[in-house]
This record gives structure tokens, C-alpha cells and sequence, in this order.
């Protein structure tokens, strides 16, 4: 029978419907219709609402179908620093738009690049210390070039069970051999290294800084040790460190001393430098296999020159405010403690994503509603983008976020958890203030 749960999501559903062996198409896309537009007149979809005026820490939320709106605080957006909102960085945008036009209408192979383009590799190359850096038109286009392109006939490809899609479909799309190990497990990566090390020409580990669903931190370092007694090739995704970590926002590999011991930096712009576009810094012995092997960097077009604007005027913020970085650095500190002494479960997040752990789909998708009535809005992740049983809201912070939208937020998730006893009913342990001044980053919502 096939389980009509109104609340079930749409991902979910579709695996159920799967599982029951429905291999018609037809059957499977009309159903998912149903069930999305039963959904959304209930209130109960969250994803595909879009932000009226565009990405920013608040705004006007917009339903799937245009019917509603709701002013909202916003925690389902990736700007980490509020740079897209910055006057310098638009200014520079709007400079380069003048001198360079807008799209750049064919790849870069082909000839789409300007000197503000090679002025971002560039620039990425000396800040990360690299010996190069190849832009490819996105975040996920830089994963699936490189890891589609690179493996070799006889290789093997390690990597992290909670890996990003982009990472996974890259590693697919080589049709090399791979395999997973258990999220953060260095034993279990261990014990892979020591089992296969012998069996391959070379074994690509391939890892996330932080990953995006868990605001989990990567143990780099011990990875790292691994090196003393397996030969493999190490590949690191800093999406979610890249602009915040590190001198300059250099990364997280930067922060920890490791850029030489690591094979492969990859990073989105989308992030923290407000903009588009992906990056490979690594050894420039790699590139010319990658240029003419990596069909998203051969065949897409490169970013526009306005995206590679914002980039670099980004990058100069985070050089010459440094404070830009501390507040979202502190942000993070206080709302996850603030949410831990009342007895949220975090996980074992770290980084600037907190993930608040549901005990079940329904609790989950009724409270986020919930939040959303009350101007709080984020999407709700379930299985199978996690695993079942471990479905969650996703927080994700910015530097531009005030106290003020801190503490709403919180104070209406303490009510919610309360009712829907997830947290007990009496705070844990009182907030203790730092007498951090809470200063708005400059500039960051001026515009
Ligand atoms: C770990 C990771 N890698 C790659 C990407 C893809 O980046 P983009 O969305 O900029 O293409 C993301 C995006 O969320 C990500 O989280």
C-alpha cells in the first residue's frame, strides 16, 4: 500500500513509491503533484517559497505559488558575511557591469574570461598559497569537473558518508571505482586505507571543511596523519569555511596549517563572497587535464564579469574588516549556546550552520510551520537528504543577523520546543551575557 501521509515530503515520498516497485514515471509524477499541491494548500510545503527583494538576513517570503506573503527573519540563506548587501561590493558591481557588460557567453576554454576573472584566480591563488586556481562557473561545477575529470582507470575514490550531492555526482559521473567511509570516522577511514591502499594506482579521500547539513567540523588534521602511512590523495571542499576561517578568510585549511598537505582546496563564491562561481586551488601540473577533461569547465559559460566584481570587492572587505568575520564568528557562539542551555540538540555542529535535531517528520514539519507563522523562516531537511530519524532545521548565520533576531528566534523555538516536548519546560541554565557589543557589521544592510 502506498503511504498517502498528507506531511509526508516530497523526497520522501518519492522513495516510498519507489520502494513499493512503481517504475511508471506517469504514476510517480502525478502522485508527487498531488501530494505538492495538497501540501502547499495546507501550508505544510516549505521549499520553493522565494524572498521577494532577494537574499538578506530579513524579508518578505513569498509561497510556492504566489498566493502569500509573510515578513519573515531569514535562516535558509548561505551569505554568510551579509556581503551581498554590502555598499562597496555593490558599487563595485555596478562599475564592472558598466565596463565589462553583463553575461560572459561562453566558457572559459573558449575565451570568456576578462581580466577580472584571471584577477580572481589570481587573487584566490595568493590568498590560499596554492600553486594555482581554475574558476569554474559554480560551486557544484567545480566538484563535478574535478572529481568526474581527475580519477584515473585503476583509482579508487574515498569519501565522507555525508558528503554534498555535488561531490557524489562528481565521483559518479568518473565511473571510477568508490567508496564510502563513516561521517568524520578516521578508524573507518583508516581501516579503508589499510584494506585497499594496495589494491590502486592512487585513492582520492575526499572531504568537506564543514559539512552543509551538519555544521560539522572535519577532523583535517588526523586525516592528514593518515598520510605517514597510506599514499592517497586528499581533497577538501571548504564551501562552508572559505571567506570565514583563516587570515583573509583564507579557509580552513589555512586556519589549521594544512594547505600543503592537502592535495585539492575546492570552494564555492556563492557564500561567503556573495557572489557565484567555484574554485580548484591545487598543483598546476593538474590543469591541463582538468581544463580539457572537465566538461563544466569546458562546455558551461564562465561567471559573468559582475560576479567575478563582487568576488574580489568581497574578498577586499573580509581583508579590511576583519570585525565583519568576528561578528559572525560570534553570532554562531551565542545563539548555539544559547540554544544548547535550553536544551536544544545541536548535534555536533560547529560551524555557522546549526542544525536542530526533531524527533520525528511530523513534530518537524508542524513546528517549522509554526515558526513560519511567527515571521521565522527555514526549510526543514529530512531523509533522505539525512539519514531517517534524523531530520532537522537548519540555521544557517550571517554577521548581519542582530541580537535582536537572535532572541526572537530563540525565544519562539524555546516556546514551540516546550509545547512540542522536545526541550524541558524550565530553561537548563541561564544565558550569560559577555558584554560582546552587539554593533551591526558596517554597512551590511545599507543597501
Ligand atoms: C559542500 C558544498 N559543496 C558545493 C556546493 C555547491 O556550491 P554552489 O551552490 O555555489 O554551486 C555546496 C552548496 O551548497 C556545498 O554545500
Amino acid at each position: 500500500m502506498i503511504n498517502t501521509d498528507i506531511s509526508t515530503p516530497i523526497i520522501t515520498y518519492l522513495k516510498q513509491l519507489e520502494s513499493q516497485g512503481i517504475t511508471d514515471i506517469e504514476i510517480i509524477c502525478e502522485k508527487l503533484f498531488q501530494q505538492l499541491n495538497r501540501q502547499i494548500e495546507l501550508g505544510l510545503y516549505s521549499n520553493d517559497r522565494y524572498i521577494e527583494f532577494g537574499s538578506d538576513v530579513a524579508g518578505t517570503v513569498v509561497s510556492a505559488t504566489g498566493n502569500f506573503k509573510v515578513e519573515c527573519i531569514l535562516w535558509c540563506i548561505n551569505h554568510y558575511l551579509g556581503l551581498n548587501r554590502n555598499a562597496n561590493v555593490i558599487n563595485k558591481v555596478c562599475e564592472a557591469v558598466k565596463k565589462f557588460g553583463t553575461g560572459s557567453g561562453t566558457s572559459a576554454l573558449s575565451g570568456g574570461m576578462s581580466s577580472l576573472h584571471k584577477e580572481v584566480e589570481l587573487k584566490i591563488r595568493n590568498l590560499i598559497g596554492k600553486e594555482n586556481v581554475i574558476l569554474f562557473p559554480t560551486g557544484y561545477s567545480a566538484n563535478l569537473g574535478t572529481l568526474s575529470a581527475l580519477p584515473g582507470k585503476k583509482d579508487l575514490i574515498l569519501f565522507d558518508r555525508e558528503s554534498h550531492a555535488s561531490l557524489i555526482d562528481g565521483i559518479k559521473l568518473s565511473g571510477k571505482k568508490w567508496m564510502t567511509f563513516k561521517h568524520n570516522n578516521v578508524n573507518d577511514l583508516n581501516l579503508k586505507l589499510q584494506k585497499y591502499s594496495q589494491n590502486f594506482e592512487n585513492i582520492f579521500v575526499v572531504v568537506e571543511s564543514a559539512y552543509s547539513m551538519s555544521g560539522d567540523i572535519a577532523p583535517l588534521r588526523e586525516i592528514i596523519e593518515l598520510k605517514q602511512k597510506y599514499k592517497f590523495l586528499l581533497y577538501v571542499d571548504e564551501a562552508h569555511t572559505f571567506g570565514i576561517y583563516g587570515k583573509n578568510g583564507a579557509g580552513y585549511c589555512s586556519e589549521l596549517g594544512i594547505v600543503e598537505q592537502v592535495d585539492f582546496i575546492v570552494a564555492t563564491l556563492s557564500k561567503a563572497t556573495a557572489s557565484i562561481g567555484g574554485f580548484l586551488a591545487t598543483k598546476s601540473k593538474y590543469l591541463p587535464l582538468l581544463k580539457w577533461r572537465a566538461n563544466s569547465y569546458a562546455f558551461q559559460a564562465c561567471l559573468t564579469p559582475s560576479d567575478a566584481a563582487a568576488i574580489l570587492a568581497s574578498l577586499e572587505e573580509i581583508e579590511n574588516n576583519p570585525q565583519i568575520v568576528e561578528q559572525l564568528h560570534h553570532n554562531n557562539q551565542y545563539m548555539r549556546q544559547r540554544l544548547t542551555s535550553i536544551g536544544f540538540n545541536l548535534g555536533t555542529s560547529k560551524s555557522p550552520i546549526i542544525p536542530i535535531f526533531m524527533p520525528d517528520e511530523a513534530t518537524l514539519i508542524s513546528l517549522n510551520k509554526e515558526l513560519f507563522t511567527r515571521g521565522i523562516f527555514s526549510v526543514s531537511i529530512f531523509y533522505p537528504v539525512v539519514k531517517p530519524k534524523e531530520g532537522r532545521i537548519r540555521f544557517i548565520l550571517s554577521a548581519s543577523h542582530t541580537k535582536e533576531q537572535i532572541d526572537k528566534t530563540i525565544n519562539a523555538l524555546q516556546e514551540l520546543g516546550i509545547k512540542y516536548n522536545i526541550i524541558p519546560p524550565s530553561p537548563l541554565a541561564e544565558w550569560q551575557d559577555d558584554g560582546y557589543s552587539w554593533t551591526q557589521t558596517p554597512e551590511s544592510s545599507l543597501v
